[in-house]
Order: C-alpha cells, then sequence, then structure tokens
C-alpha cells in the first residue's frame, strides 16, 4: 500500500468550544470560530501494511503512553471499516514544537492523521469528510482542516458538524503570539473538562449568547475590524474560563503568571497598544496583535519576567498532504 504524509496547522479559536451535546460522536453544543496558526504543525506519515500484527505509532521525540495509542489505534479502525481494509499500519508523527510546551497537540495532531491516513487506505475523502473524521478524534481538530479562518458549524448529527473555511489566510494579517508560561501537563484534559462544564451555573448563559456572537465576529473579521473582533476574542476567553472556573470541580487553569500577562496586556491597551488575548485550557496566553504592532509588542513582552518561550505564527493553510515523509 502506499506512503502518505500530511501536514496539519494548530488553530486559535476565538469563539471557543467547550461542552459537548454527544460525548461519543464529539458534537459541540455550539459552534465556533477560528484561525489556523502557520507555524505551530504537526506531520505525519502513514503506511498500512498487511505484514503488520499491530498498529506501530512512534511519535519522534516523546514516549506515548499506551492509552494514546489505543485513541490512535481506535481512529484508525474507523478508517479501516470505511476503507474495507484489515491491515495494521505503521505511523511515524512529529510536532514542530517540544512535547511539554503546553501547547495543545490534538487538533494538529488528529488533523494530520486523518488526512494521511484516509489517502493511506485509499479513500479521496473531500474536505467535509475528512474535517468529520478528524472531529472524531479531537474536536477542534476539524477545524485544523480547511484552510485560514474557520467556522466549526455545530450540527445535530455526524454528518453536519464540520468545519470550513468562511475566509483564506490572505484575508488578514493578523498574528497569534503564544506565550508559554508553563510547560506542565494539565492534570485534568479538555476532553472530561467538557463534560464538567455542563456543571456550571454559567454555561447556559454562555452558549445562548454563543450564535449572535458568532455573527458579530464573522462580520467583523471579514470587515477586518480588529477592535470589535478582539473585544468579542477577549470577552469569550474570558466566559470560558468563567465556566470552567464554576465546573464541579473546579478548573482553575490560569497561573499567576497568566493573569499578569492578562492585565499588562489590558494596561498596554489603555495606553494605545491595541492588542487582546485569549486563552485555551492551560496557563498559556495568546497575544492576538496586528502586524503593524509587533515591535511594540515584542517590547512589551520583554517586560514580562519568567516567559518560557513565545512563538509568532501568521495565519496558515489547512491540512495539506506533503512529499517529505518521516520513514
Ligand atoms: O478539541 P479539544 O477537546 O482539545 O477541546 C479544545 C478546547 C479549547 O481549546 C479550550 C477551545 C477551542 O475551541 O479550541
Amino acid at each position: 500500500m502506499i506512503k502518505v504524509t500530511a501536514k496539519a496547522p494548530a488553530n486559535i479559536a476565538f469563539i471557543k468550544y467547550w461542552g459537548k451535546k454527544d460525548e461519543a460522536l464529539k458534537l459541540p453544543l455550539a459552534g465556533s470560530i477560528s484561525m489556523n496558526l502557520d507555524n505551530i504543525y504537526t506531520v505525519t506519515t502513514v503506511e498500512f501494511n498487511r505484514r503488520l500484527t499491530d498498529d506501530r505509532i512512534e511519535m519522534v521525540g516523546t514516549k506515548m503512553k499506551s492509552g494514546e495509542k489505543q485513541k490512535v489505534s481506535e481512529f484508525l479502525d474507523r478508517i479501516r471499516n470505511i476503507a474495507k481494509i484489515t491491515d495494521k499500519a505503521r505511523i511515524k508523527t512529529k510536532n514542530n514544537f517540544p512535547k511539554g510546551t503546553g501547547v495543545a497537540s490534538s487538533a494538529s495532531g488528529f488533523a494530520a492523521l486523518a488526512v494521511a491516513a484516509a489517502k493511506a487506505a485509499g479513500l479521496n475523502l473531500p474536505e467535509k469528510e475528512l474535517s468529520i473524521l478528524a472531529r472524531l478524534g479531537s474536536g477542534s481538530a476539524c477545524r485544523s482542516i480547511p484552510d485560514g479562518f474557520v467556522e466549526w458549524l455545530e450540527g445535530n448529527s455526524s454528518q453536519t458538524s464540520y468545519a470550513k473555511s468562511i475566509f483564506p489566510k490572505t484575508h488578514w494579517n493578523i498574528l497569534d503570539i503564544t506565550i508559554i508560561v508553563s510547560r506542565k501537563e494539565k492534570k485534568i484534559s479538555s476532553s472530561l473538562g467538557h463534560t464538567l462544564a455542563l456543571e456550571s451555573p454559567f454555561m447556559a448563559a454562555r452558549i445562548n449568547d454563543l450564535d449572535q456572537k458568532i455573527k458579530k465576529i464573522k462580520q467583523a473579521i471579514g470587515d477586518r475590524d480588529f477592535t470589535t473582533f478582539g473585544n468579542i476574542t477577549e470577552s469569550d476567553a474570558l466566559n470560558m474560563h468563567a465556566v470552567m472556573m464554576t465546573s464541579n470541580p473546579a478548573l482553575i487553569y490560569w497561573q499567576p503568571k497568566t493573569v499578569e500577562i492578562m492585565k499588562k496586556i489590558i494596561d498596554y491597551r489603555d495606553m494605545g497598544l491595541e492588542t487582546y488575548f485569549t486563552i485555551d485550557a492551560g496557563p498559556n496566553v495568546h497575544i492576538i496583535c496586528q502586524e503593524k504592532s509587533l515591535l511594540k509588542v515584542k517590547s512589551m513582552i520583554l517586560t514580562i519576567k519568567g516567559i518560557k518561550q513565545i512563538i509568532i505564527s501568521r495565519p496558515g493553510k489547512g491540512a495539506e498532504v506533503t512529499e517529505n515523509h518521516l520513514f
């Protein structure tokens, strides 16, 4: 069988996905909006081979836990079922960011795996089907399939919940600066977090408002209206964290450094440097800014002590097949 390699970006959500209405199918309680990050990605090579007795999965530079391997094998089973093959697979996967940076790898990981494994199994799936497949691996992975700025349509079934591009990556030259505050792995996975979210009394309030927010932010991205876009982005991140903090048990992902950076961003904004923050299920802060502000934002970051690393990304392409095989 053929060997196929795919490269897929991580993505940062401006309207976040938090809470599932179907656990097994990973159907979200609401839609979400994101941008692919061109500088944070996964490359994965897949080859099905009838001589193998088990799936052989290797992640460069990391020892994978047996639970993680199991998840990948179950994901491959879906593809084997569709392609009507039984061959086991050899898989090698590599992130361009070191393990333990606290940067999520499940979105880029499952998007790259979906594209490479589907093609290696002889399937020729359209983008929508690849997005659905990636979603079944990890919800937010469905947004790493299409190009540039992306909307995940909530849907009410597996076939209607997928992501599509709303603007190409060239539409707007905004930047994501990921500030790594901690390299520790989180104690509670986002997978469990989505379930705990349903316990929060603020969950319903956040969800009720989301359709409106999605409409407004799409308009703001379309108009390249950075102020409206940034305010909605920052407010949705805070809304999501309010839900997290009021789950049972409470999920407090922030660290003192996280709050220090948030406050600094607000202070500098008051002084005229327009940037906004967003934060996923961890302590790291994403600063969203315009290209023209990059130098000033870098100077601001230099005033913050104890940062582990920064990664600067621009809007990125979606997942794609490449020729650079890992084996
Ligand atoms: O796809 P998951 O289960 O890793 O969930 C991702 C959740 C957030 O990153 C917190 C929000 C989002 O929309 O990316």
